[in-house]
């Protein structure tokens, strides 16, 4: 049976964690597309590519092959996750998803995934453009402070030092840019299910959007 779910929502709001746990639930593949746009930030940095140099960005995206393997981004053959997540690339990733080229590529490779597997798909623009007619769609929202102090948490297990306030800041800033940008902006598809998550715990969500897609296949 055909089954393809949407994820969408502002950053920290635990669309990575409940899509691994909804995705293994049906035997779904999770993409991350987040961690497609967070490869290209950190090739781009590492090779001293502005967002702004829009050809050499072009070239660039078309040396890079990415697949998912258990959850996880394969960027030429190697698992670079640790390094998606670095500060330094949150804090640069929204200007580089705000380039209309880099978008039109990455929506083309997530498309491609889709055609192939059944996926649970998460970003921002996932119920909206990239796969508009995905049978289920779910905006996960939470405060802005909430999910600040989730990502602290995250950063901090991880032994990367953070301080909260620059994290509720970095998050604020990069809401306002994926909700402003001109296209493709965060937005909740008109027929997308709401779930704000501040105070409900990952077990409460998941049990929702699983009963949700149980109920309605
Ligand atoms: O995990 P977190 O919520 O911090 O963000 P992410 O899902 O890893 O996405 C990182 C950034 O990539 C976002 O802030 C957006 O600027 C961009 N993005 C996008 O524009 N479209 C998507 N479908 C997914 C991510």
């Amino acid at each position: 049976m055909r089954i393809t779910v949407a994820i969408d929502g502002p950053a920290g709001a635990g669309k990575s964690t409940i899509a691994k746990m909804v995705g293994e639930k049906f035997n779904l593949m999770y993409i991350n597309t987040g961690s497609m746009y967070r490869a290209v930030t950190l090739k781009a940095m590492e090779k001293d590519i502005s967002y702004t140099d829009v050809n050499n960005l072009c070239d660039l995206i078309d040396t890079m092959e990415m697949h998912f393997e258990n959850d996880e981004l394969i960027l030429n053959g190697k698992n670079v996750n640790e390094k998606l997540t670095m500060p330094n690339i949150s804090s640069n990733v929204s200007n580089y998803a705000s380039i209309a080229e880099v978008r039109e590529k990455l929506v083309y490779l997530q498309r491609q995934i889709s055609k192939k597997y059944n996926v649970i798909m998460d970003g921002r623009d996932i119920g909206t453009v990239v796969l508009k007619d995905a049978a289920f769609k779910f905006f996960l929202t939470a405060s802005p402070e909430e999910r600040a102090r989730r990502r602290y948490k995250e950063l901090i297990a991880k032994k990367i030092d953070v301080n909260y306030e620059h994290i509720l800041d970095e998050i604020k800033r990069r809401d306002y840019i994926d909700s402003n940008r001109e296209i493709d902006p965060l937005t909740k598809a008109k027929d997308a299910i709401e779930i704000d998550s501040t105070s409900m715990t990952i077990k409460e969500v998941v049990e929702k959007i699983c009963t949700h897609i149980t109920l309605n296949l």
